[in-house]
């Protein structure tokens, strides 16, 4: 993997850990680095994540926060969880909830919402709705796709529902941004509601 000299280190030190657990699913710093921008863009907001981890994304989001702006994760996994609240300890803005990633409602709406651990609708569960999560104008990002190379995307040979679900969503403006080779994230805004 890459490395990038402007790491923050809570993302490192998640990454050790991670590496530790044999757990090879950490945010790459590219993504993390467009984190660290998006946050930097919510002052005094609320930014929600699904799929804790070991909190590497969570570091790079917590990075470029600005002073005011608060951070939700949740994470399913209790080892990941508990590793991950021990590294953010310290870090008062930053609460880690274990549990499902429907749990996260409770803090809606959100600014920016990072979806990494739930609510894509990749498996068999249904995507979120993202107007029920978001603010006016908030911020979606959904982790962990391979960079397109034809419309319509593929996986697997078919066409790839869950990516097209959120390029085509009618509430969203939404792009794919390809980050690294091999490594794609799709980031969207959600509308406005004519006549607000
Ligand atoms: C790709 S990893 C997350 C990486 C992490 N965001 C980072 O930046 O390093 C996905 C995580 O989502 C968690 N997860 C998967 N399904 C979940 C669910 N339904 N609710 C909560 N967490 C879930 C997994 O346990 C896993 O730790």
């Amino acid at each position: 993997m890459t490395e990038y000299p402007d790491e923050p280190e809570l993302a490192r030190r998640a990454v050790r850990a991670a590496g530790r657990a044999g757990f090879g699913r950490s945010c790459h710093p590219a993504q993390g680095r467009l984190l660290r921008v998006l946050a930097g863009g919510v002052a005094g907001g609320t930014i929600g994540e699904t799929g804790t981890g070991f909190g590497a994304g969570l570091a790079w989001l917590a990075a470029g926060a600005l002073p005011g702006t608060t951070l939700v994760s949740v994470e399913r996994d209790p080892e990941r969880h508990a590793a991950a609240a021990a590294l953010f300890a310290g870090v008062p803005n930053v609460t880690l909830l274990r549990g499902d990633w429907t749990d996260l409602a409770a803090a809606a709406p959100f600014d920016l919402l990072v979806l990494d651990g739930g609510g894509q609708g990749k498996g068999a569960e249904p995507p979120l709705a993202p107007r029920d999560w978001l603010r006016p104008h908030g911020t979606l990002v959904i982790d962990d796709f391979t960079p397109m190379s034809s419309w319509p995307p593929t996986f697997e040979g078919e066409p790839d529902e869950a990516r097209l679900h959120w390029l085509r969503h009618p509430d969203l403006l939404a792009t794919e941004l390809r980050l690294a080779p091999g490594v794609a994230t799709v980031v969207a805004r959600l509308t406005t509601l004519p006549g607000t």
